[in-house]
């Protein structure tokens, strides 16, 4: 054990003693100076720190009978008592006992009794490494901003290490990393304390913690160490702007979007955390008219209208739109909002001319209007298409952009004299929007409508007589033209009346159309005439229209019958007829002859015995007029007889005349004279004209009988199988019957127009049979003059077996 306390210092001379410990008690009597040992501290139990006794020049024997012992304040050490040596009792630790202080002595007095004496003894503990570097905490927090710019130092706590000398702290070493580096720096007392530099700017968004490890080291051998970590929390900087998801949005909205549609939302992300990282949003520019319409939730991002949109008047919005954080860091982006056009816009129709008014007889293909579409909207909501209404004579010609109006048929304002013309413009949207315009056309008159009489021809029955100036009829006609083109105006243009004359039978009143009689008719005179009045309207150039009216003029009873035969004697004295006595009864004596001027019944004549001398002796025809012997003559009859006839018509009243009639029978004419001259005695001359006249009445009868016979043979001989009647010029015309009166018509004998072409028949006078070859013997008739009167009896056989008379006249 001796051998471990090998740690001496040369120290003085009472170090070189204690190495020499046998000459300690040489001198100890002299010397009262300490002894001195020198230990390592931390020493076992038991360990040998010197020989004490033996340093103190006691023998073994000495230690227990001297009691050697040691004392001190606190007892480090004991002595063993066999064999005197310093032992450590307890242990012992420098840095307990000496704390900082370089130098670590204890004191201690050794004793011995017998006698007593008292030694200083110093034990000199020696440092140990038994102390490894510490740190105060064993974690070291550190929060560094990220804006932090190289070169920043942190003094970071120092470790500590109780040892002395080299086994005290001698260095300090970080954990290798890229950001730091350690600076050891000397205290004033001479430790060392490290400081952190900073070499490297910080990122936190790459990295936001560090993780470093401290080291101090000894210089002991083996050095010991301590460990310090360090955790670095980087502190965030606003170091990071917001930055958009996109640089541009783009989106389309339509354009009938309510307010308050949400249209997108722009989103921008900072890196930085906590307010660093809060982000506002906003317009960027101030008086940018697309704030107006949208808006911008400045914590979402989100932006909606606010407004309606139209397309029409802003097809694109482009804002921009600027992202900031708390730390004033702003980015900025683009928001380009689309608008897309809806059907929304009308077409409009716009005329730019239009005549309203144009004339019917306009050829088709004239321009009514000049029209153009207009729709606000694009593409195909704004193609346009225009039509008309229904059943209108018009279409619409489209070129470049315009369209015309024009007419597609032939107009009559008669019959439309106004059009609605309604134009539609349609759009090709979807669904399709149209408007439409309604243009009201008025159609002008051309005078392109002739009057039409309401008649195809009129007829009318005037009765004779009637009173001049009495309207006899009314033609109408109708224009359905306006105005002077509609305004009718009659007039009689043509007649069958003679020119000169007709102004003094007929006129019209040119505005009302009504005929007016400008005379009285008389129906023996002119039984029918016609007209043709004519209606024209007042147009330029004028139209018009003829209509043929036809004038009967109706029979009157106005003529009495008119006897002609037997007639009074040029003196007034009455002619006789002879009879045969021999006559036998039936035989035909004389036929009473009288016409009536009238026709039909007022002209249909029937004959009755007034008076008669014998009335048994003589029968009248009573339409025939015949007069007969009913019986032979007796011996006393009178040879000389007297009839008075009545001719009556049949008229209503009728009217009637007389005639009377001398018979005498006599077988000559000798025989008759004288007996006529017992009555009342005509005059020589007289009696004279008396014969010629009734030998000149014979002669005219027989040649004019002759005449007739001759015409009548030429007719037969001509036609023989024909059923031909006999006609007389302007006079009675019958075939071979009694007149059977058809007063359909109203008037009888009709006395013009009897020789119509055979097979034709008038239906209006269809009671007289057409006689077809008569002109011959009307030729003849007319031979004569006018003026001239016929008369005749007729008296002959063939006739009066035909039991026909014949009227005569003008
Ligand atoms: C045309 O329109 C007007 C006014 O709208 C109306 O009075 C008239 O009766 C219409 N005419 C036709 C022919 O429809
Ligand atoms: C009407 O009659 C007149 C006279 O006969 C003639 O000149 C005219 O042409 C006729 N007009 C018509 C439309 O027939």
């Amino acid at each position: 054990m001796g051998g471990s306390c090998a740690h001496r210092r040369p120290a003085g001379p009472w170090q070189v003693l204690l190495m020499f410990p046998f000459l300690l008690p040489l001198f100890y009597p002299a010397l009262s100076e300490p002894i001195r040992y020198a230990i390592p501290e931390e020493l076992p139990k038991g360990s040998v720190v010197g020989r004490l006794a033996k340093d103190l020049g006691l023998s073994v024997l000495d230690v227990s009978a001297r009691k050697l012992r040691v004392s001190a304040e606190k007892l480090h050490f004991s002595v063993d008592a066999e064999s005197g040596d310093l032992l450590v009792k307890d242990r012992i630790d420098r840095e307990q006992i000496c704390k900082e202080r370089r130098r670590c002595e204890l004191q201690l007095e050794a004793v011995v009794e017998n006698p007593l004496n008292i030694f200083d003894v110093t034990v000199q503990i020696e440092d140990v490494n038994d102390h490894a570097p510490q740190f105060h905490k064993g974690e070291i927090n550190l929060e560094i901003s990220e804006s932090t710019s190289p070169g920043m130092r942190t003094i970071l706590e120092s470790a500590e290490d109780p040892d002395t000398g080299v086994n005290s702290l001698s260095k300090y070493q970080l954990s290798p990393n890229d950001y730091f580096s350690l600076v050891v720096k000397d205290n004033p007392d001479g430790s060392k304390y490290p400081e952190l530099v900073l070499q490297k700017t910080l990122d936190r968004e790459s990295q936001s913690t560090h993780h470093l490890v401290l080291t101090a080291l000894d210089g002991g051998d083996p050095p010991r160490s301590g460990t310090a970590q360090i955790r670095i929390l980087v502190v965030d900087a606003n170091d990071n702007p917001p930055v958009f998801s996109q640089d541009v949005y783009r989106v389309s909205l339509r354009e009938d979007a309510p307010p308050g549609t949400s249209v997108l939302r722009v989103s921008a992300t900072d890196q930085d955390e906590g307010i660093n990282a809060e982000i506002t949003y906003s317009f960027l520019g101030a008086a940018d008219k697309a704030q107006h319409v949208f808006s911008l939730d400045s914590t979402t991002g989100n932006i909606i209208t606010r407004q309606p949109l139209d397309f029409e008047e802003v097809e694109r919005y482009t804002m921009n739109v600027e992202a900031k954080d708390r730390g004033s860091l702003s980015t900025q982006c683009k928001v380009i909002i689309e608008v897309l056009d809806e059907n929304d816009n009308r077409p409009e129709i716009v005329i730019t001319s239009l005549s309203d008014y144009i004339l019917e007889n306009s050829p088709p293909g004239t321009v009514i209007a000049l029209f153009k579409t207009r729709d606000r909207d694009s593409g195909e909501n704004g193609v346009v298409r225009c039509s008309l209404s229904r059943d209108v004579p018009f279409k619409i010609h489209s070129s470049n952009r315009y369209y015309k109006l024009v007419t597609d048929a032939s107009l009559d304002r008669e019959q439309d004299s106004e059009y609605n013309v309604t134009i539609t413009a349609t759009d090709r949207g979807n669904p399709p929007l149209s408007s439409s315009t309604t243009v009201i056309l008025h159609i002008g008159d051309v005078n392109d409508n002739a009057p039409v009489f309401q008649q195809v021809s009129y007829v009318v029955h005037v009765s004779e007589n009637n009173p001049p100036g009495a309207s006899i009829a009314q033609v109408s006609a109708s224009d359905p033209d306006l105005g002077p083109n509609g305004h009718v105006s009659y007039s009689i243009v043509a007649s069958d009346l003679e020119p000169r004359a007709l102004s003094s039978y007929v006129s019209v009143n040119p505005q009302s159309g009504v005929v007016f009689a400008q005379r009285a008719f008389d129906h023996e005179q002119l039984r029918a005439f016609e007209l043709t009045l004519q209606a024209r309207d007042q147009g330029s150039p004028a139209l018009s229209a003829n209509v043929s009216l036809r004038v009967l003029v109706g029979d009157l009873n106005d003529n009495a019958p008119r006897v002609l035969y037997p007639a009074l004697g040029p003196d007034g004295s009455a002619l006789f007829d002879m009879v045969p006595r021999a006559a036998e009864p039936g035989y035909l004596v004389t036929k009473v002859v009288a016409v009536d001027a009238d026709s039909g019944h007022n002209a249909w004549l029937s004959y009755h015995v007034l008076q008669a001398s014998d009335p048994g002796l003589f029968s009248l025809g009573l339409r025939t007029g015949e007069v007969r012997t009913a019986r032979a003559l007796g011996d006393r009859d009178a040879a000389r007889q007297r009839l008075l006839v009545a001719v009556r018509d049949g008229g209503r009243p009728p009217l009637s005349a007389t005639a009377t009639l001398h018979l005498v029978f006599a077988d000559n004419l000798q025989e008759v004279l004288p007996d006529l001259n017992d009555h009342p005695e005509p005059s020589d001359t007289q009696m004279e004209l008396q014969f010629y006249l009734v030998v000149a009445l014979a002669l005219i009868s027989v040649l004019f009988l002759l005449a007739i016979i001759l015409a009548i043979a030429l007719r037969l001989r001509q036609s023989s199988s024909s059923a031909a009647g006999v006609c007389f010029g302007k006079g009675l015309c019958s075939k071979s019957k009694q007149v059977p009166p058809n007063y359909s018509e109203g008037t009888l004998p009709y006395a013009y127009n009897l020789c119509v072409p055979g097979g034709q028949t008038n239906s209006e006078f269809n009671f007289l049979t057409s006689v077809d070859h008569c002109s011959a013997t009307q030729d003849i008739l007319n031979n004569k003059d006018s003026s001239s009167v016929l008369l005749a009896s007729i008296l002959t056989p063939s006739i009066e077996a035909d039991k026909t008379f014949k009227q005569v006249s003008i």
